[in-house]
């Protein structure tokens, strides 16, 4: 593989930070995945080794930190609905001082946008002193994790700047979803056959754009909750939990917001006591089967002062919602629903005057365990 670098890829152009222009890329990175996984006919073009491999396995074991790790979540929900494979999603720096016990013929998938992140190579290491097989994603070719797995699929999103992860997120997430399509469908499994990732994705680009033509209203509900907080949460359940995981860790890594993602029906269980007047709760609402569940929980907040702020996808929204959402895939909302998040953390960290791109204390990567 040669690395081709294009330059707008690089360049900040007129964009004044990195993170918005790699907020805008994702489209195109939609776009450019299904160009190289997928061929004219819609079938996924990944190596058949590691579809061989993953269809033998009996379990799969994601491994990844920070942001890497939120985007696990949600391949872990796309991969079991396509496999019938159970998947774990471990965070790097416990997996590697606490192993669980495997099951009998384990496949670890590595996420990691740099390829060089030491907790996850350091499971590697151990892993592969196991003579376990194992698969990374990265962003980067030839990069530690990439050379050291037995495979590599790589994210093909396009040099990512900024220290808060945007685009590395979504493509991951579209990465394990045709790789979860091209198992699904080596098993004949129908709800695979059924799933045309090519058309869905290429939705996704489509609904990713409109989303960011509103970023302007977008900064402006932003200025009105989050101008002066001093915390902020994000609840929902199932994969709509995993994007509040991702959303509230964009939030508090630039803006320096106190954010929490939690499970929704969780909350009561003692995170409530934290909310008060004017606290912001923002909902995130994308399946049908929990909805209704999320939006009492969020009355449960609202009654004891907090302000919502409802993303919801068209067909379960309601009037009053903030921010609504184009419908897309069922096993896909996460693409779509992270978009806003991305925007708010953006806004929230301009109008509270800190430097978007470099934020204190964090590094784009993290090479000591
Ligand atoms: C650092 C970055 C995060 C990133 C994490 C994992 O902490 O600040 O944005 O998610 O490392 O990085 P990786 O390159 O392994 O995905």
């Amino acid at each position: 593989y040669e690395a081709q670098l294009d330059l707008s890829d690089i360049e900040k152009g007129a964009y004044p930070y990195y993170m918005l222009k790699e907020i805008d890329d994702q489209p195109a990175v939609m776009r450019r995945i299904v160009q190289e996984y997928t061929d004219t006919l819609g079938r996924t073009v990944i190596d058949e080794d590691i579809i061989k491999q993953i269809t033998a396995s009996d379990r799969i074991y994601v491994i990844a930190c920070g942001t890497s790790y939120n985007a696990g979540w949600v391949g872990k929900a796309i991969l079991e609905k396509m496999t019938n494979i159970p998947v774990e999603v471990h965070l790097s720096s416990e997996f590697g001082y606490n192993m669980p016990l495997l099951s009998d013929n384990p496949f670890f998938i590595f996420l990691s946008q740099s390829g060089e992140t030491a907790d996850s190579r350091q499971v590697l290491v151990q892993t592969s002193e196991l003579g376990l097989p194992s698969l990374t994603l990265t962003n980067v070719a030839g990069s530690t994790l990439s050379r050291e797995a037995d495979y590599t699929l790589l994210l093909h999103a396009g040099p990512e700047i900024a220290v808060a992860s945007t685009k590395a997120y979504t493509a991951q997430i579209a990465v394990l979803a045709v790789l979860a399509k091209a198992v699904g469908d080596s098993k004949a499994n129908p709800s695979s056959l059924d799933f045309d990732i090519a058309h869905e994705l290429s939705v996704i680009a489509t609904v990713i754009e409109s989303i960011i033509a509103e970023k302007m209203t977008i900064s402006q509900l932003v200025e009105d909750y989050l101008a002066t907080t001093r915390n902020a949460f994000y609840i929902g359940r199932g994969v709509d939990y995993y994007v509040s995981m991702e959303a509230s860790l964009k939030l508090k890594e630039i803006s320096y917001i106190q954010a929490e993602g939690f499970a929704a029906g969780e909350l009561k269980h003692g995170t409530i006591a934290l909310i008060e007047e004017m606290t912001p709760v923002f909902g995130v609402i994308t399946d049908k089967k929990t909805a209704a569940h999320t939006r009492g929980n969020l009355k449960e907040v609202e009654s004891r002062g907090a302000r919502n702020f409802v993303i919801a996808l068209s067909s379960l929204a309601k009037e009053t919602d903030q921010f609504v959402i184009p419908d897309v895939h069922p096993l896909l909302t996460a693409l779509v629903s992270i978009i806003p998040t991305q925007l708010i953390a953006y806004f929230a960290t301009l109008q509270r005057g800190y430097d978007v791109d470099k934020p204190r204390n964090l590094a784009k990567s993290v090479t000591v365990e």
